[in-house]
């Protein structure tokens, strides 16, 4: 079937049906995204430099290789919106780079729509994506890229201050023209509030139940790692659990010489050309 759509997930959104969206970060996570009927969108986000690559922050990871892991989720997803991340470092020193950047992500053919973490600082780019005719997603509240300043890595807009600078860069946001916003760690009743102040589709994580959408790294709602990850973060699976038994189970057997099973796991040879061989 063909890819869902900015206009579909519009649909939905005028409905009041909340929108789901999960990350994907390679190809099997990818094929796993869009094997999920009612899943609305893949987010390929800057959180696989962490999740899939292992650099401690999303703040290292190189375009390029966040490139490759955009490219191999590409390969994979074949019914879905897909939102690509652009990764620190790749877009913030001039409106070409931006650009540039957007443009090789777009080149891969699938993907819909380009997510940029900020608001003001980020204007000019942001409109001249939007003129260009690439639609862009919106990232606030809780910026990752941004943990090294004074917020850090924590839960935004707690007082009122604070609650009301997300609420002029969601506003803004909207007026500058972008299709979706993500709000990311903030209290549900600000994230619900600026939701019903809004015409664009709101994407929470972290953020409640009042948002338009959800959005979740598929790593961490799978449980892929160990750990149990921050408050948002709904663990649907145990992969990393059932992972390591199982390869512990195989390692077991492999030393007890219990796997393979030469009647099950082996190729028939005919007993004529055995016997001759043999
Ligand atoms: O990088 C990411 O996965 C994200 C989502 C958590 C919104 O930006
Ligand atoms: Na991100």
């Amino acid at each position: 079937h063909k890819p869902s759509t900015l206009k579909e997930i519009y649909a939905k959104y005028k409905n009041g049906t909340p929108i789901s969206v999960v990350t994907a970060h390679d190809y099997i996570s990818g094929k796993w995204a869009d094997a999920a009927p009612s899943c609305d969108a893949v987010l390929i986000g800057d959180s696989l430099a962490m999740v899939a690559v292992g650099y401690p922050t999303t703040l290292e990871i190189p375009f390029d290789e966040f490139y490759y892991h955009c490219a191999s989720v590409c390969r994979a997803v074949k019914s879905k919106y897909i939102i690509a991340d652009l990764p620190y470092g790749s877009f913030e020193s001039s409106v070409e780079k931006c650009i540039e950047s957007s443009m090789r992500l777009m080149k891969l053919g699938k993907i819909c729509s380009i997510k940029i973490e900020g608001a003001y600082e980020h204007e000019e780019s942001i409109s001249r994506l939007i003129k260009l005719g690439i639609p862009v997603t919106g990232h606030i509240g809780l910026k990752p890229q941004r943990f090294n300043g004074l917020e850090g890595f924590r839960v935004q807009g707690k007082t009122v201050d604070s609650a009301l600078q997300i609420l002029k860069e969601a506003l803004f946001l909207q007026e500058t023209g972008i299709s979706l916003l993500v709000l990311e760690g903030i209290p549900h009743e600000i994230a619900s509030y600026i939701t019903t102040k809004l015409s664009i589709p709101t994407i929470g994580i972290g953020a409640g139940n009042g948002t338009s959408g959800q959005v979740l790294v598929q790593a961490d709602l799978l449980g892929m790692h160990t750990g149990r990850g921050p408050k948002f973060v709904k663990r649907y699976e145990d992969l990393y659990g059932k992972g390591v038994a199982a390869i512990e189970k195989y390692a077991q057997e492999v030393s007890a010489s219990a796997f393979p099973d030469n009647a099950v796991h082996t190729y028939p040879m005919k007993t004529k050309v055995l016997e001759e061989f043999l």
